[in-house]
């Protein structure tokens, strides 16, 4: 046992560590195998010792506790103040006047600069160095107690040590916003609008829904992150300035913002402000301004806050990104799945920094629940990277013209019949639809897929109407001939597009298997399925059961893809595409996969794994197990005792490892 109590310590301490520098750092030092390897040996030994260990403070937390019936209102030690607005230059500029006036000097004042998260604000209360309870904002005096929530989190640390110069007080209150990125926000409500939940309006209330679920497991599934910008409770003597702060977060392993900035003046940070405003929409989560904090604590002491907001700080908002216009009209788009989406025309605005007309409003329910109009005046938004959208209508501004929505009862593409399975989504099942078979082309050459260039929706459309495509393998097919007989294509262009076609015929396999546009994969599925195969011909032929043992995907996906494959026109599809000379490229080789193509047999027994465990590292590195030993086995792993399995090996001539070869072949010795 007390072997065991040190081992979990070293895990504890060790998957702390490679916590940090996965979701703090960015810069993992080990494989993802390797690191559910440790988990999973903790896993084991604290189900070990249930009941006589705490394991409050261990990693395995991190997947989320027994729900709770509600949460409990806690006190925060410091109260959380709010911050006082900017919408201007002016009003920036304003804020340094009010700082010289009340200090009565116009001595230089130096300022951080932080992008300002739209999230949930929490603060998090350490004592004697143990994260101990999590609370949200609340009205700024008490808030709900999160904690098992947070503790998901894999970028809040349990633990703060001390460090050098900075004594840890009792309690330390480390305040941050926690957030969903736009990535995440997307995909979550992808997510929920197939499973016929109402997606959530944009990533703030994604993640404030998310904090706030009483079963800790569903907040562990969500990819919630934190940055951290405060410290409560300690002295000013720790810190003289609120850059320390920032970077004293970061030494004890929370996540601060890489854009926090100094300035020395006020017009620096007003460029500041403008730059951040450029750059909101290319960063992967939502900010709604800049927050300006005078850096010196002493200052700030000084200054003192009047209301519930600090005199030493501004939030410098960004131009609104909910704005309302008109939706002019409703047309329906019909997808590569055969999907009728319907989507507002709505009377240009500017909102978040670009302009938006168009706006999806999903399906035919969504429509309903909020009770859109044709006519109807709305409130649209965008913010980062986030597709626009219809947030509500306001009926007061109704006039009795509005008319109602109603989805056509045939493809608006091909005029078949459409069908409403037990779905929220209307779908035209007519295999040959034009619409269909344009999205399923345009899918296989958008970029992450084939990455054709120069090959427009426009080109499409008229190669299809022209009937020289009728499926993406036709592409393959195309001469510089056929393409000048489309409108505005000149030699030159119809050259470029061919060469371009031509090139795409070596794709990375995770971006072909993409391309192919099967139901349910998406990038992320076709670069697990890239891993686990080490061509197109194994995925093809393989069984659900197979498909089911590859990591991350699950029952629908499988079947949805033995289906693409056992569909006649796919499979010809995929013959002619090989005909015309696509060769997708294996990944599975490389430093990720050190045992790509290798097979294994084990057998007698072994002193540093079981033979699960000892599967298990084989396909983590990519190779494969098998029982019996073949002509096509690669190499027997013969432990204690082996049996008539090294027998045959021997009588077959396949290289035969002990043990230790093994461990040095997996880079363990
Ligand atoms: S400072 C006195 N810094 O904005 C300190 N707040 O209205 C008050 N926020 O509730 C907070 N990023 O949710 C601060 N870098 C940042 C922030 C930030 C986002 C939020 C926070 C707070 C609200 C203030």
């Amino acid at each position: 046992m007390e072997q065991d109590l040190l081992r979990i310590d070293e895990l504890r301490t060790l998957i702390a560590y490679h916590n940090r520098r996965y979701y703090q750092l960015d810069d993992p030092e080990i494989s993802d195998a390797e690191y559910d390897r440790l988990m999973n040996e903790l896993l084991g030994l604290e189900k070990r010792y249930a009941g006589q260990i705490d394991i409050s403070d261990s990693p395995t937390q991190r997947v989320g506790s027994e729900p709770l019936d509600k949460f409990e209102t806690k006190y925060h030690h410091t109260p959380m103040l709010s911050l006082a607005n900017a919408f201007s230059d002016e009003e920036i500029i304003e804020f340094r006047h009010r700082i010289s006036r009340f200090l009565a000097s116009n001595d230089e004042v130096s300022f951080v600069m932080e992008p300002k998260l739209d999230g949930i604000a929490v603060n998090l209360i350490y004592e004697n160095g143990r994260f101990e309870t999590g609370l949200t904002r609340g009205d700024g005096s008490a808030g709900e107690d999160v904690t098992r929530n947070l503790r998901t989190l894999h970028s809040i640390p349990f633990k703060i040590d001390h460090f050098s110069g900075i004594a840890l007080p009792d309690t330390l209150e480390i305040r941050g916003e926690v957030y969903l990125g736009t990535d995440a926000f997307k995909i979550l409500n992808k997510q929920r609008i197939s499973e016929g939940m109402p997606p959530f309006a944009n990533p703030r209330n994604a993640a404030a829904g998310s904090l706030r679920q009483l079963d800790s497991s569903i907040t562990a599934r969500r990819p919630l992150d934190i940055y951290c910008y405060a410290a409560a409770g300690v002295d000013g003597e720790g810190f003289s300035t609120q850059w320390a702060v920032l970077q004293s977060l970061q030494r004890w392993g929370f996540r601060v913002n890489p854009l926090v900035r100094r300035a020395s003046t006020i017009d620096e940070c007003i460029r500041y402000y403008h730059e951040l405003e450029a750059r909101r929409k290319d960063l992967p989560y939502e900010i709604d301004g800049m927050v300006i904090k005078v850096d010196s604590r002493a200052l700030q002491n000084r200054l003192g806050a009047v209301a519930r907001s600090p005199r030493w700080a501004i939030a410098c908002k960004f131009a609104p990104s909910q704005v309302t216009t008109v939706i002019e009209s409703i047309d329906v788009q019909v997808g590569r799945t055969g999907v009728l989406t319907p989507v507002a025309n709505l009377r240009p605005v500017q909102a978040g920094g670009v302009m938006i007309s168009h706006a999806t409003l999903h399906n035919q329910d969504e429509i309903e629940k909020k009770d859109l109009r044709i006519g109807d005046t709305v409130i649209v938004q965008r913010a980062g990277d986030v597709i626009p959208q219809v947030v509500k209508a306001v009926a007061s501004k109704r006039n009795g013209s509005e008319k109602e929505f109603v989805m056509p009862a045939t493809c608006p593409s091909c005029g078949a019949v459409v069908v409403k399975l037990d779905e929220a989504a209307h779908r035209c099942i007519n295999m040959d639809c034009p619409a269909q078979i344009k999205e399923t082309i345009k899918h296989f050459v958008s970029r992450g897929a084939m990455d054709i260039d120069g090959l427009g929706e426009k080109a499409i459309m008229q190669m299809l109407e022209r009937q020289i495509i009728r499926n993406p393998a036709d592409l393959y097919y195309l001469t510089q001939d056929d393409l000048l007989t489309l409108e505005r294509f000149a030699e030159k262009s119809a050259a470029n597009i061919v060469t371009a076609i031509d090139s795409s015929k070596t794709p990375p396999l995770s971006k072909f298997i993409y391309a192919l546009g099967i139901r349910h994969v998406g990038e992320d599925t076709s670069r697990l399925l890239a891993q686990h195969f080490s061509d197109m011909e194994s995925l093809m032929t393989a069984s659900r059961e197979a498909l089911l043992i590859v990591k991350g995907i699950g029952e629908i996906v499988a079947e949805s893809i033995v289906a693409f494959f056992s569909q006649a026109s796919n499979q010809l599809i995929l013959r002619r595409l090989m005909d015309a000379g696509i060769r997708p490229q294996s990944e599975r080789t490389g430093f990720s996969a050190p045992l790509a193509g290798m097979s294994f047999v084990f057998t007698g027994g072994l002193a540093h794994f079981s033979r699960n465990e000892a599967k298990d590292i084989v396909e983590a590195k990519g190779g494969s197990v098998s029982s019996s030993v073949s002509k096509a086995t690669g190499y027997v792993v013969a432990g204690d005792s082996p049996g008539s399995k090294l027998e045959k090996a021997k009588k077959l001539g396949i290289a035969i490892l002990t043990e230790s070869d093994f461990l040095k072949m997996i880079g363990r010795k």
